[in-house]
């Protein structure tokens, strides 16, 4: 048996420990006298001994029937026992106690058998009532508990739109495990009997109370504030749930309390009928799915087609003889639903007035925003309709160079003043890290000592990055507003939707950071805080102000950007994605530009079943958001510790670590990996709340240099060709494997298993290798593990896009449009006429945007120096894709004479 250590999770923990004791108990039962039946039925006893601490937090068996089990064990009834567990892991894993009682003995249950899951059509599934838990928080007798979940249970109607069990757990401590441990709750009663701590002594359970904030300072509270601290507490790691207090304190009392989640305060009664229709109604405003509703309806409504859109109704289909086997394909739903109508039902998107705005706003509760907005293409749309709408011409936007080309044309597009920030580079992996805090307040310092810190307008970082390096949002908004207190943020989440729905993954979420600042802004602490640190810091200089964790003013303005794609992380059709808006000047200042910018770039025929899919993915999300990620954490920490641990991988692979991938100054908390062999895992919280950068440990990248393969080989012909797995980035000598909400713990499984076949493989090659063979093998590992060009740094701005040499803007779109007429164009080749010119000492500029892919970003962009170390990569690059690069005719240079006249007009602009 594993033991508790080894676990990360304890929903692993309990499936594994259920089939165990299946396993053990079945074997017993068939042979109760064989040898080794004494160990046997120790192991068995530490089994339930296990679950007895565990299975309190669930509804399903419920202890009940637990207790019945082990007496039928105790009493020596095998094959009952064993039966009745084997009917518990499969109604476990199949999911089937969701939808019907599950009888455990025998005679019952093979009357039933025909009922077998796997029988169950797809649509019979969608068409049960969907089952959920509902926490009760009491410290009550067995009687009691009997008497309350018997209550609760009699209210069922024939109408009900879902169905639910309650769960009873006597403390404020339990009640925080529960919701962080069993992803069935959907709602939590919290009864006036309740006591404060746990009694378990499970350290995998423990660790969710440091997750849910330590709990600090419970100790302190009277009883009756046990309940209201219950729902604030709740609330804090799972806010898409609902509470209900039941007190026999006065209105007044309670009035004065922060309740958190909590829906409804009941005033001492009982009245189950007021509380489970509630319960039904939370449940039900999450369920619903205001436009993927109403194009269902739509869909079924009979209409003619009288506008331009033949494929509506699958007219264009069922009437063809050549294309009946699409129509066959996607069967006729899609097409029923495909039209363009904006009424009978239906919305608009560019001016939504009903389904589409309910959508939307339901979008924006789920992620914590003021306003979302959906897009249906793309972040890449999503990201050049923020800027548009806040960038005037000439503002300056600070900017990480390694992010998605959407922003660097989207700078373009707004005419901004570009300051570039470098990230840390990883030159050991030929990648990126993400932009320090010190680098963001170096360049903002520069900018307010010129004199420029009014047309700073936009800082915009992408968290996560692509390689999965996450920034501790909140001080990076706060310690910018300290310098600059009207900055507005744009974080591109395009990795990170589903981050809102893992409590440690939250707090480093744009909204929730914008929502505690908001809420901190107000307080007198803060206020208290930035008196001090200004009359400390009054003659500071920058080396300082630099180290110092800058706090923001009072009347800083929270306004704060994400956009996410939810189509990447979530449930959402290609393409679906979101712009989520908080911020506090929007109303006021932007609502009309955002609402123009939404309209350059938003399509007038905007794809409805895109839009049908981020509401559902929004509905999936609260409702079993939580429950998702949680099992995608689990599967990817298990990858972690599979290739980490696996003495043959370990000889070819590494699994990069938060101390691979992030300078120790940067890890405050000194956590270097999530999993040790030696001290097993970390709890990631602590390093979370910290440290300036974390490691989204879902994204696993894995150096592969040791294979001889570079990424990309790795990628294509051996991954993709030989095993058929998919991947989306390499660098140089690593490969990163991303797990989604929809792996699973079979497919970590097959990963693992075709590593380990690649390894054995060249194993045998290594064994048969001849002395040549083996030489180049070293030599190839070497070139990709220790010959690494270094990453270049962004060079500058040619002195021609910059208004002066104090501070480091550049004007990005001049030199895109200049280099639209080919008379300012030149062609220099890398090794012959472009090496030449530099070595010579000549500024060469680049005319387009220069992207290596891997590892994707721009090495070079419109306007840019082209500096030694860049074509020293350039020339290291062994890649094949360099987009912006022609091969055959060179770098793509702007003409001495084309810069010159330039610099001639903008001497005669700054005369005039
Ligand atoms: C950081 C980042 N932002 C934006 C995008 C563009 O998103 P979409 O594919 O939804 O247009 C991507 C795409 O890979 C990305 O990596």
């Amino acid at each position: 048996m594993q033991s508790v250590n080894e676990y990360y999770s304890a929903v692993q923990l309990r499936t594994d420990r259920w089939s165990s004791l299946r396993e053990s108990l079945g074997t017993l039962a068939r042979n109760p006298d064989a040898r080794g039946s004494v160990g046997l039925r120790k192991r068995i006893v530490q089994l339930f001994d296990a679950l007895t601490v565990i299975e309190p937090y669930w509804a399903f068996p419920g202890m009940a029937a637990f207790d019945m089990l082990r007496r039928q064990f105790d009493h020596g009834h095998l094959e009952a026992a064993a039966f009745a567990t084997h009917r518990i892991t499969r109604a476990l894993t199949s999911g089937a106690y969701r939808r019907r009682h599950i009888p455990l003995e025998r005679d019952l249950a093979d009357s039933e058998d025909h009922e077998d899951e796997a029988l169950l059509s797809p649509e019979a599934r969608a068409l049960s009532k969907p089952y959920f838990e509902v926490l009760i928080v009491d410290d009550v007798n067995e009687q009691q508990e009997r008497w309350l979940k018997a209550n609760m249970t009699r209210m069922r109607r024939p109408e009900d739109p879902f169905i639910y069990e309650p769960v009873v757990v006597p403390s404020v401590e339990d009640a925080l495990i529960a919701v962080l441990f069993n992803h069935n709750i959907q709602a939590i009663v919290v009864r006036p009997g309740l006591s404060l701590k746990s009694r378990t002594e499970l350290a995998i359970l423990k660790r969710y109370l440091n997750r849910a904030g330590g709990a600090e300072g419970i100790e302190t509270l009277s009883p009756e504030d046990y309940g209201p601290e219950t729902c604030r507490l709740i609330a804090r790691v799972r806010p898409e749930l609902d509470a209900y207090l039941i007190t026999d304190r006065s209105v007044e009392d309670i009035a004065g309390h922060d309740l958190g989640i909590c829906r409804r305060v009941f005033y001492n009664q009982e009245d189950f009928l007021e509380l489970h229709l509630n319960i039904l109604r939370g449940v039900q405003s999450r369920y619903k799915t205001p436009f993927f509703t109403a194009l269902v309806n739509y869909s079924k409504q009979p209409t003619g087609v009288f506008h331009a859109m033949p494929i509506s109704r699958g007219k264009s289909i069922t009437r063809s003889h050549w294309i009946q086997d699409m129509g066959a394909f996607y069967g006729p739903n899609i097409f029923l639903a495909e039209t363009s109508a904006t009424s009978g039902g239906l919305d608009s998107l560019l001016e939504p007035h009903g389904p589409i705005k309910e959508s939307q706003e339901l979008a924006s509760r789920a992620f914590g925003s003021r306003q979302t907005f959906f897009a249906t293409n793309g972040t890449s749309t999503c990201n050049k309709i923020v800027v548009q709408a806040l960038v005037h011409p000439g503002d300056i936007v600070l900017v990480d160079r390694d992010c998605h080309k959407s922003h660097h044309y989207g700078m373009v597009l707004a005419g901004a003043q570009v300051v570039y920030l470098d990230s840390y580079p990883l030159n050991e992996y030929s990648m990126y890290g993400a932009v320090p805090l010190r680098e963001i307040k170096h360049q903002l310092l520069a900018l307010k000592a010129a004199g420029k810190l009014d047309r700073v307008r936009m800082l915009l970082l992408t968290n996560c990055t692509f390689d999965g390096i996450v920034y501790n949002v909140e001080r990076v908004i706060e310690e910018c507003l300290a310098i600059k207190p009207d900055l507005i943020f744009l974080w591109d989440e395009a990795w990170f939707a589903f981050a809102r729905f893992g409590p440690t993954y939250r707090q480093r979420t744009a909204m929730n950071a914008a929502n505690n600042l908001r809420e901190r802004l107000k307080s007198p602490e803060q206020a208290k805080a930035w008196e001090k640190q200004q009359a400390k810091m009054k003659d500071a200089d920058d080396e300082t102000i630099l180290k110092t964790r800058l706090v923001a003013p009072p009347h800083a303005r929270v306004r704060i950007y994400a956009t996410q794609s939810t189509h990447k992380t979530l449930t959402a059709l290609r393409q679906g994605s979101m712009i989520h808006v908080n911020d506090q000047d929007f109303k006021g200042q932007v609502e009309q530009s955002f609402h123009e910018a939404y309209m350059t770039h938003t399509s007038t025929s905007p794809n409805y079943q895109i839009i049908a899919s981020l509401d559902v993915g929004r509905r999936q999300v609260e409702l079993e958001g939580f429950e998702f990620v949680q099992r995608q954490v689990e599967a990817a920490m298990s990858m972690r510790r599979a290739i980490s641990t696996h003495p043959l991988l370990q000889k070819y692979f590494k699994v990069l670590t938060a101390g691979d991938m992030i300078p120790t100054e940067f890890r405050e908390s000194g956590v270097e990996s999530y999993y040790s062999a030696d001290q097993g895992w970390t709890d990631i919280w602590e390093c979370w709340e910290k440290d300036e950068f974390v490691l989204d440990a879902t994204r696993v990248t894995v150096a592969v240099g040791g294979t001889g393969w570079d990424g990309d080989t790795f990628k294509t012909q051996i991954l993709m060709d030989k095993y058929g797995i998919q991947i989306n980035k390499t660098s140089r000598n690593t490969v990163l494997f991303m797990t989604n909400i929809g792996t699973t713990r079979s497919s970590v499984a097959y990963l693992i298993e075709v590593l380990v076949e690649i390894a054995r493989s060249l194993d045998d090659l290594h064994d048969d290798a001849s002395k040549m063979e083996r030489l180049s093998f070293e030599r190839r590992v070497k070139s990709l593990v220790e010959d690494l060009p270094p990453l270049p740094d962004f060079s500058r701005f040619h002195d021609a896009f910059r208004a002066d040499q104090v501070t480091a803007e550049g004007d990005i779109r001049s030199a895109f449009f200049l280099a639209y007429d080919e008379d300012n164009c030149d062609y220099l080749d890398l090794t012959g006429a472009l090496r030449t010119a530099l070595e010579s000492g000549r500024e060469v500029v680049s005319a387009s945007f220069i992207i290596p892919y891997p590892p994707g970003f721009p090495i070079l962009v419109p306007g840019q120096v082209v500096s030694r170390e860049i074509l020293a990569f350039m020339l290291a690059l062994d890649v094949n894709e360099i987009h912006g690069y022609r091969p055959d005719l060179g770098l793509r240079v702007f003409t001495d004479e084309a810069l010159a006249r330039l610099d001639r007009k903008g001497l005669a602009d700054a005369a005039e």
